[in-house]
């Protein structure tokens, strides 16, 4: 046994077959007592060693399920609390960098949200009348304000099922970081558009007026996700100019302009199942991240599908890309010795209220 934590420097210049080797290695060493998740955006070379993949959903439900000691988070840090706020007190989340955040969840937090209820409180009585609404890619902290004042949290796969059930509650919505995500939904529910307001959280009374706080439906956070954004209208035209026979799907976080060019919009892990389920020699263009679209057309060509990406330039998760082989040899070798490195531990009085707001989507069916 060693006696202390083997330092990531030693991995930094391993190859990635060498990683490869040990990370299998690790892994057969510890077997039940450690489970991999990986989410859809990693790159091959991490994804392979996932024991389960999935959407947010799909591997918030793997974490709250699983019965391992270590629970190694290959996404991003606000899915590994989760992961951390789901499990049972004596499991352990793990994400084996440090600095794979999530650039869209940074544009909320939890001052400018607390300010923003604030200013609401001055017109309304937002714990009667306004249900927070959090997309799950958000800090634990902002969770646990939605615990606290009867809101929920929403992933890209159920967010029409959250705004039923929060619709059913309270006759307006605040709903943060992501923009996209929420007018995307809200427009498919019926809402009109303008009853559906941006709150600018650099701007006073979020750069609204009186009378347009008053007649919304939903209050929509000024977030997005910058790789999301890279995808436009025109990009969808010009393909299919090219080739009119083209499907096009996309994931809530494009533009409002881009979903509705889609034939389809949904959760990454809907995306991998309505592609891989169309027929034979179909051809798609898709609007998420590039791991995920060249993988799928690397699983699907064989079938005569043909995959494409949506944006002429190369646009990755760079925060989902932090995740190597290097970094998850690190943290599996270390707790094969013993070790754990990377620990993600959201504080208990956080966590508890969090659980609220994550309780109440996962009773949504
Ligand atoms: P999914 O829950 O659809 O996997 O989305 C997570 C995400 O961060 C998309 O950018
Ligand atoms: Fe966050 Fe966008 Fe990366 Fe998803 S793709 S983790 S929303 S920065």
């Amino acid at each position: 046994m060693i006696s202390t934590a083997l330092p990531i420097q030693n991995y930094a210049l391993l190859d990635d077959d060498e990683c490869d080797a040990r990370i299998v290695a690790a892994k057969q060493k510890l077997g039940a007592r450690c489970v991999i998740l990986g989410h859809h955006y990693q790159r091959n070379e991490v994804f392979k060693h996932a024991d389960f993949s999935g959407d947010s959903l799909k591997l918030s439900r793997n974490a709250a399920a699983s019965e391992a000691e270590y629970i190694v988070f290959c996404g991003v840090h606000f899915m590994a609390e989760v992961a951390d706020i789901l499990s049972r007190p004596e499991q352990i989340a793990i994400l084996p960098d440090m600095a794979a955040g999530c650039s869209m969840a940074d544009m909320a937090n939890v001052i400018k949200v607390n300010k923003c209820w604030q200013e609401l409180s001055d017109l309304l009585d937002p714990d009667e009348t306004v249900t927070p609404v959090t997309y799950i890619n958000s800090a634990a902290d902002l969770k646990a304000f939605c615990g606290d004042h009867g809101g929920i949290v929403c992933t890209s796969s159920n967010t029409q099922k959250v705004l039923e059930w929060s619709f059913s509650r309270r006759e307006k919505v605040l709903f943060f970081p992501d923009q996209h995500l929420g007018r995307n939904t809200g427009y498919r529910m019926g809402i009109p558009l303008d009853e559906m307001v941006t709150w600018d959280f650099e701007q006073p009374l979020g750069g609204l007026t009186e009378a347009q706080i008053r007649q919304a439906k939903i209050i929509l956070w000024k977030g997005f996700c910058s790789v999301h954004q890279m995808f436009k209208p025109e990009h969808i035209d010009r393909f299919l100019e090219r080739y009119p026979e083209t499907k096009v799907i996309s994931h809530p976080e494009a533009s409002f302009e881009v979903c509705e060019k889609s034939d389809y919009v949904g959760s990454t892990e809907y995306i991998l199942k309505v592609v891989a389920d169309a027929e034979p020699g179909t051809r798609w263009l898709v609007g998420t991240e590039l791991n995920l679209v060249n993988r799928l057309n690397e699983l699907t060509k064989d079938q005569g599908k043909n995959v494409h990406f949506m944006s002429p330039t190369v646009c990755m998760c760079s925060t989902m890309f932090r995740t190597d082989p290097q970094h998850l040899a690190w943290v599996m070798e270390n707790l094969a010795a013993g070790h754990v490195v990377n620990r993600i531990q959201v504080p208990e009085k956080e966590a508890v209220l969090a659980r609220k707001a994550l309780d109440n989507m996962l009773s949504i069916h």
